[in-house]
């Protein structure tokens, strides 16, 4: 009944569990807000923003959606099953069982890391995050993932137009495509999705030095064909849509949402 309600409101997502990784902050915290506002029951993952990640929760809540916050370190990968293990504890609580439909792969470490001044341990931190993190994420939330499932990994256009300055986080991004490929593979014999959004230059933290130099700003808007810098909602509905029934028969893809970036 509860669904019926919910469905006759609109609610695409309703009964559906989602995680999202880096729900904190930037495109993060717009995927959970959207894919909550869609009737997701949603998990948010933080690292050093707690009260961030409370906040994004209350507002979830006070809009009348369902979510909850939960510590994460990803550069360290073997602390993942442990992640998945408070996963289980609070989904099973809330809904009766530890079935996940969504996970988004999204947290992103800054500290680009240039040829000049990367070292081994900056490297090593860069790709944990970027990369390792979402290979062991899909490997313990696979048990967990029902059939029909979703896995959207938030990758960039630096992965196939890689910027000289930032060698290491263009890289990292590469990998996360490739895995997106080799996973729809693995995954499809059990309906499962996976995607990557390559994402283009996004308000966020992340390039907030970016945006105080105008000159950037506005080089990088004459080269986006929709003349702006993206708002994180622009990526948060791309990531609905493919998260959504409608978005069932797009699978193994990299798809760009940049506002038609050209370099
Ligand atoms: N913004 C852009 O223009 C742009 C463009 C292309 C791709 N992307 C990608 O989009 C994703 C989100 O980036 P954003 O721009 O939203 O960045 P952001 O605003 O800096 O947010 C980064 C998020 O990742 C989390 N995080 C960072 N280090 C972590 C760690 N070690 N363990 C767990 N979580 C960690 C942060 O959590 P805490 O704050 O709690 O530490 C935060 O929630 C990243 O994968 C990024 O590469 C962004």
């Amino acid at each position: 009944m509860a669904q019926e309600n919910e469905l006759k409101n609109g609610k695409v997502l309703a009964n559906t569990t989602a995680l999202v990784t880096g729900g904190s902050r930037g495109i993060g915290r717009a995927i959970a807000e959207r894919l909550a506002a869609d009737g997701a029951l949603v998990a948010v993952t933080y690292n050093a923003s707690k009260d961030a990640a409370e906040e994004v929760v209350a507002g979830i809540e006070q809009a009348g959606g369902k979510a909850f916050a939960l510590f994460a370190d990803l550069v360290n990968a073997s602390a993942i099953p442990a992640l998945f293990e408070q996963l289980d504890t609070e989904l099973t609580s809330r809904t009766g069982s530890n079935v996940l439909h969504i996970l988004v792969n999204n947290a992103g470490n800054s500290g680009w890391g240039g040829l000049a001044d990367a070292t081994p341990e900056s490297f090593d931190t860069m790709f944990a995050v970027h990369a390792r993190a979402p290979f062991f994420m899909t490997q313990a939330a696979q048990s967990r993932l029902s059939d029909g499932g979703r896995i959207i990994n938030i990758s960039s256009g630096l992965a196939t137009r890689p910027l000289p300055m930032v060698p290491i986080y263009s890289m990292a991004k590469a990998a996360i495509n490739t895995l997106t490929h080799a996973l729809a593979m693995e995954l499809g014999k059990r309906g499962i999705t996976v995607n990557s959004v390559a994402t283009g230059w996004t308000k966020t933290d992340m390039n907030a030095a970016v945006r105080e130099n105008s000159d950037m700003v506005k080089s990088i808007e004459a080269d986006t064909s929709l003349g702006r810098f993206g708002e994180t909602s622009d990526i948060a509905s791309v990531v609905a849509f493919l998260a959504s029934h409608e978005g069932r028969w797009v699978t193994a893809q990299v798809i760009e949402a940049s506002g038609g970036y050209r370099l």
